[in-house]
């Protein structure tokens, strides 16, 4: 892997992506392989919002390679308040091997990667959640064999997930078409960074704001919450925008028949999805999750696995 850290996959070199892909489906079928690649190694997991999966899987994958991981919640660090982001950068270096961070704010994350000299991994930011776009791409290349020419409908809120998903299909050559409310679309920096890769990979990425038309001979269709970590105040105000963009068995029957449906988890039944989809037969959801952990070990062994002294990049 030629980048030193995972803040965002539109910065990732194409070849860094398959690469964490191929490791993680390798990872999958032999999770022994990489035994104690990791061990003596500390993994610091700073986290400002909760989280299930992102822990988890970053935690279990330390103990499978060997290593260690250290949780380091809201109450513990107080990133910015009770220290600077710089500061934290330059005290964890010299005692751990890597960082992962889940941030409100994404350049906490930018400027952690800048300050500290060990890779830093995005655990998700209010602009992205790289490590989730990866399994959710290791989740479509096992369904269909491929990633270029996939037709993938992403239905809801504009958010960190949709962003990612945007920036992995750039890299990967789908083609993503996003149906949000007018008022809760992506980030147009974003999307105008995403075209401007697209051309390369032959991915092509659509933003409007009718579900029928997103999700019509869909191969995936991809929803999440309509008010994520930090908006809980707008919930209320948000879900009479967001009505029309409940996937739900008529929404699921416009897809193509293979099509699975999936969600990166917490899902809100009766809010973004209905329980018939994503307990239904077509949910992928908890391989999508299960994917987390393959994806987190590859990352941790493809950055944290390089010999101690081992330049970051190049
Ligand atoms: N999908 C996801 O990142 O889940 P958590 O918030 O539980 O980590
Ligand atoms: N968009 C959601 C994703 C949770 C994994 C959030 O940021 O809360």
């Amino acid at each position: 892997m030629r980048s030193p850290d995972l803040v965002s996959i539109h910065a990732l070199p194409r070849e860094d992506v398959l690469e964490i892909l191929d490791l993680a489906a390798r990872l999958k079928k032999d999770p022994g392989a990489h035994r104690g690649v990791l061990e003596g190694r500390t993994l610091a997991m700073i986290f400002e919002k909760p989280s299930l999966r992102t822990r988890v899987s970053f935690e279990a994958g330390m103990t499978q390679l060997g290593g260690h991981a250290i949780y380091l919640g809201p109450a513990d660090i107080s990133m910015g308040k009770r220290e600077s982001v710089a500061d934290i950068a330059r005290t964890l270096e010299g005692m751990a091997d890597g960082i992962v961070a889940r941030t409100f704010s994404h350049q906490a994350i930018v400027d952690l990667a800048r300050c500290a000299s060990i890779p830093v991994i995005n655990g998700l930011s209010d602009r992205e959640h790289p490590c989730q776009a990866l399994a959710d791409f290791l989740t479509i290349r096992e369904h269909l064999g491929r990633t270029e020419g996939v037709r993938v409908a992403y239905v809801g809120d504009g958010n960190n997930v949709a962003h990612s998903l945007m920036d992995a299909a750039v890299k990967l050559g789908a083609h993503l078409r996003l149906a949000t409310p007018a008022d809760y679309g992506p980030d147009p920096g974003v999307v105008d960074r995403a075209r401007a890769g697209a051309e390369r990979t032959g991915a092509t990425i659509e933003v409007g704001r009718d579900p029928a038309a997103a999700v019509a001979g869909a191969d995936v269709v991809y929803t999440d919450t309509w008010a994520s970590m930090g908006q809980e105040a707008e919930h209320d105000r948000r879900v009479a925008f967001f009505r029309p963009y409940q996937v739900n068995a008529a929404v699921m029957a416009r897809a193509a028949r293979h099509a699975i449906f999936m969600h990166c988890l917490p899902a809100h039944r009766g809010e973004e999805v209905t329980e018939e989809v994503i307990d239904g037969p077509a949910s992928a959801v908890f391989r999508q999750a299960a994917n987390r952990l393959h994806v987190q070990k590859a990352l941790l062994v493809l950055l944290l696995g390089r010999p101690s002294g081992a330049p970051r990049s190049g």
